[in-house]
């Protein structure tokens, strides 16, 4: 928070209370410097970190992130290794520095899928970190949000079959009690750089109201103004939830 000018503007900014990203540009980045796509994914990596210390200071409470979906599955070996070999370095490595930033990790989507060392290191980085709270990051991996839906449809189906819950008694609030953000509020903002304009099955149930801002820029490019920029132009929307005021 060194910059002044930057300072100031956050002044007079509405800050949302959960910002979700869509990191998208990575394997783009990577190309444009005749680097392998894994070393896009790096980049990637260390602009989230920058992005959680931002989003911290500028009292952003929730930041959700889509880290890996369920189709990126099907990416080379080569990448989807490198990918959950990053995952676990990241956390040893910056296991300190989230700790000081006050960052509390949530992970979200089918983890059962991942490997037995990556699965490990997330649950104990999970663990570790449910004291802190300056920052809630949740990170979505091995994530579809429509297999998130198929999910809770199952769960609620044992509710009713358990006598949890009739069917009369389904609302909106405890459909989302079977979601995997059944704790979090919902997005107030979703951005997603890269360049494309589109939800990728991701968090489509929660993005209900959620204000969306597009952003021409690779992720790795992703910038302290850039943020300041997506918060502005937050703050200048009128949210209306589909009231006619
Ligand atoms: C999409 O860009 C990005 C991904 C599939 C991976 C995102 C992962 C990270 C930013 C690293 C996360 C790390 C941790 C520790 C959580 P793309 O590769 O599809 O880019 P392209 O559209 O340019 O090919």
């Amino acid at each position: 928070m060194n910059n002044p000018e930057q300072n100031k503007k956050i002044e007079n900014l509405k800050i949302p209370a959960h910002v979700a990203i869509i990191m998208d540009g990575n394997g783009r980045w990577a190309k444009k410097r005749l680097l392998p796509r894994k070393l896009g994914h790096r980049a990637g990596a260390e602009k989230l970190r920058q992005v959680v210390r931002w989003c911290a200071d500028y009292n952003i409470k929730y930041l959700t992130v889509y880290a890996f979906s369920t189709e990126n599955w099907q990416r080379s070996q080569d990448e989807v290794n490198s990918l959950m070999n990053l995952i676990i370095e990241f956390f040893s490595k910056y296991e300190d520095e989230l700790r000081a930033e006050g960052v509390q990790l949530r992970f979200i989507g089918e983890l059962s899928d991942l490997p037995a060392k990556s699965l490990e290191v997330v649950k104990r980085a999970e663990h570790d970190s449910q004291e802190r709270n300056r920052i809630i990051l949740n990170i979505a991996l091995s994530y579809g949000s429509r297999q998130e839906i198929v999910r809770a449809c199952k769960l609620y189906g044992k509710a009713l079959q358990n006598g949890a819950l009739t069917s009369d008694q389904l609302t909106i609030d405890n459909f989302s009690d079977f979601l995997y953000t059944a704790d979090l509020p919902d997005p107030d903002l979703l951005i997603r750089p890269g360049g494309e304009q589109r939800i990728s099955n991701f968090l489509l149930w929660q993005l209900s109201y959620t204000e969306i801002y597009f952003i021409d820029k690779l992720w790795p490019d992703f910038s302290k103004e850039d943020l300041l920029q997506a918060l502005a132009e937050y703050s200048r929307r009128d949210r209306r939830y589909g009231d006619a005021r």
